[in-house]
């Protein structure tokens, strides 16, 4: 029997508080009804990186609100809904206790079933919900909170082949910019300043190149870069415009290569497994940074895997991918509980060994 699922998603695990409707008739595409995102840039704006006390009672505070929003405008009433799905981790533990608790009290109310998502695994699984991409696939995220290769086999079957070990390339530009007193988020003004400069100028570190792994590491660029600002500084009082802009071409071009590299490997790894009609697709904030994406889309051509991205609206943290994320789950028959946990680590492959490191977004599992 064909069948229609209408699921309500909620996000809350970073600094951005969201609902949306998705809905998939079985054999055809899904549609988002409706994506709510209410943003805590300016709540944390004055503190360099978000501050979870403040994240998680914004969360609260807002959920409700981003709940009637989205049915409204999804023209939807509770009693449309077939299931609430909701981030129970990883993320910061405050805000994924928020959501987990606004879900628990929806589905107390209303009989609605609960099921708990993986954060990682909403944006590991976008690319079906916006292009349909059909298992297996090879998928690199690369945002503020996390940087990693995974291949995803189904809705709860993910091979991770690497990640970063310490900072995600996100943070790496946001403390990059922080450094060099550009505006946040830093990965736009970043990207603003190197168009006008030299990445040659100064040279910086292409971290665990020399390492035959998809493991990545970021932390040590802001080192290198803070101990270049901090000679110029020396030697001649102060930076100019151009030294700023070729500060940031160089960390940029080091992210870019570096990216580059190991996603040319993970291709590779990929290949070895299944070498047909090999798909990549990228999701994160970075995936905005248009050097960063016709890098990794010219790694893939010249690897002979199709490239795709979702929009960008989709590829940040969102409440769609959760909604979808639970709608996959659901229909497999997955259900939880008033027993639902939130999780603050909660690695989507679970046999490989934990990742080091959690930065100001969070444990990236
Ligand atoms: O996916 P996202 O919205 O949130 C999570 O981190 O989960 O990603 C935000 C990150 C920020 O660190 C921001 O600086 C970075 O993505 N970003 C960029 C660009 N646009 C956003 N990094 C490099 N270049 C960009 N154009
Ligand atoms: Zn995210």
């Amino acid at each position: 029997m064909v069948q229609t699922l209408t699921i309500l998603g909620l996000e809350s695990s970073c600094d951005d508080t969201a609902a949306a409707v998705v809905r998939q008739t079985d054999g055809t595409p899904a549609k988002i009804l409706s994506s709510v995102v209410h943003g805590q840039t300016d709540l944390h704006s004055a503190y360099g990186g978000v501050v979870p006390e403040i994240a998680a009672r914004a969360h609260a505070e807002k959920l409700d609100i981003c709940v009637m929003q989205a049915l409204d405008e999804a023209a939807l009433a509770l009693g449309d809904i077939d299931a609430i799905a909701v981030t129970a981790g990883p993320g910061l533990i405050g805000g994924v206790m928020s959501g987990v608790m606004c879900a628990k009290g929806i589905s107390a109310a209303t009989g609605l079933p609960l099921i708990g998502v993986n954060h990682l695994a909403g944006h590991a699984l976008t690319p079906r919900l916006t292009d349909g991409v059909s298992f297996p696939y090879l998928m690199l995220l690369v945002s503020g909170g996390h940087c990693q290769y995974l291949i995803a086999h189904g809705p709860e079957d993910f091979t991770r082949l690497g990640g970063t070990i310490d900072d995600a390339p996100g943070e790496a530009f946001d403390k990059t910019a922080r450094l060099l007193g550009l505006p946040q988020p830093g990965g736009p003004s970043v990207e603003a300043e190197a168009r006008s400069g030299d990445p040659k100028r100064f040279r910086f570190p292409r971290p665990l190149l020399d390492r035959p792994s998809c493991d990545l590491s970021f932390s040590g660029l802001k080192t290198a870069l803070m101990r270049m600002r901090d000679q110029i500084v020396a030697e001649k009082g102060g930076l100019t415009r151009q030294d700023r802009a070729d500060l940031c071409a160089g960390f940029q071009q080091a992210i870019l290569d570096t990216l580059a590299e190991k996603t040319r490997r993970a291709i590779g790894l990929y290949l070895e497994q299944t070498p047909t009609e090999p798909v990549i697709a990228v999701a994160g904030g970075v995936a905005a940074n248009s050097a960063i994406r016709a890098a990794l889309e010219s790694v893939s051509d010249e690897m002979g895997a199709r490239f795709t991205a979702p929009p960008l609206a989709l590829c940040t943290d969102n409440a769609a991918m959760i909604a979808y994320a639970g709608l996959e789950r659901f229909r497999a028959g997955a259900r939880d509980g008033l027993d639902l946990t939130a999780r603050p680590r909660w690695p989507l492959d679970q046999t490989s060994p934990a990742m080091l490191g959690s930065g100001k977004k969070g444990a990236k599992a």
